[in-house]
């Protein structure tokens, strides 16, 4: 674990005094002087063990750290920002109600916030309410994560938003791929997507997006596709037992 570089918060640095630490560390894995944004991971905290990001008990549970408090954590987010360590700062994976008490507290904007959001999970009320406070939303696992849906075993609950026969429909009208249909439908929810690929030829697909635009009807289809949180595949209990016990896990 020791060679593993990070560039949002980790679990395991949530607190006040693990802010400039991982961030220097991140900046000294990059070998750069500032990052553009850096992110708070997660709401809950784990305990701070060094060489294991993931520390668990004798069970395989997860070891948490009770104590999070993000109004501290995000004072010590905004003092890397005048030391200019990073130009922007935000969050990933909160709720609305823990974005609500951070930006009643906050004197730096909460410039982002990086959610899992695709096809499934539109994550509609909270896109609208960070539209309403000008925060830009930032869409993981876009394409639906296949892989850890298979390896989680969830793959009849969750079925593949690449194959659901009106993405391939309108795939098929504008001799696109699935992939870039999903995305071009977030990018047109005014929200940004950062796919993953192994492969040149799929990263490169899933840049080509500004050569066509869905038409409202296309849009509306593709709304309706929304399963709310029971399309949610990144739950963190699957692969952090123990996980929910945290009085910050948020969903
Ligand atoms: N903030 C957080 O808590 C959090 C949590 C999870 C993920 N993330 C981030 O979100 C990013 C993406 O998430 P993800 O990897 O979970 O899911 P994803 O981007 O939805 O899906 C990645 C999968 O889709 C395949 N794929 C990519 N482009 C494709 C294309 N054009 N056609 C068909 N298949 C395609 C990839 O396979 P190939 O590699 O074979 O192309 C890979 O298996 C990652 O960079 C990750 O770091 C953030």
């Amino acid at each position: 674990m020791k060679n593993v570089s990070f560039f949002q918060l980790p679990p395991s640095g949530n607190r006040p005094s693990g802010v400039e630490k991982f961030l220097k560390r991140s900046l000294a894995d990059l070998q750069l002087d500032y990052l553009d944004l850096y992110l708070i991971h997660t709401p809950f905290t784990f305990e701070d063990i060094e060489g294991d990001l993931h520390p668990v008990n004798e069970n395989g549970e997860i070891k948490l750290d009770l104590t999070t408090n993000h109004l501290a954590v995000w004072a010590e987010m905004e003092k890397q920002v005048v030391a200019g360590r990073t130009r922007a700062i935000g969050v990933s994976n909160f709720n609305i109600a823990q974005l609500t008490k951070v930006l009643n507290f906050a004197t730096v904007p909460v410039s982002n916030i990086q959610v899992e959001l695709h096809l499934y999970f539109q994550q509609k009320e909270l896109v609208e309410f960070c539209k309403k406070r000008g925060i830009a939303v930032t869409a993981y696992s876009p394409l639906g994560s296949r892989g850890f849906v298979e390896l989680l075993g969830k793959t009849d609950v969750l079925p593949d938003l690449l194959s659901n026969p009106v993405v391939l429909e309108i795939a098929k009208k504008y001799n696109k791929s699935s992939a870039q249909i999903v995305l071009r439908h977030t990018l047109q929810k005014g929200v940004a997507a950062i796919p993953k690929s192994t492969n040149p030829k799929r990263i490169q697909q899933n840049i080509n997006l500004f050569d066509f635009e869905l038409e409202s009807g296309e849009m509306e289809k593709l709304n309706n596709l929304d399963q709310g949180p029971k399309g949610r595949v990144c739950d963190f209990v699957s692969f952090f037992k123990g996980v929910a016990k945290h009085p910050e896990f948020p969903f």
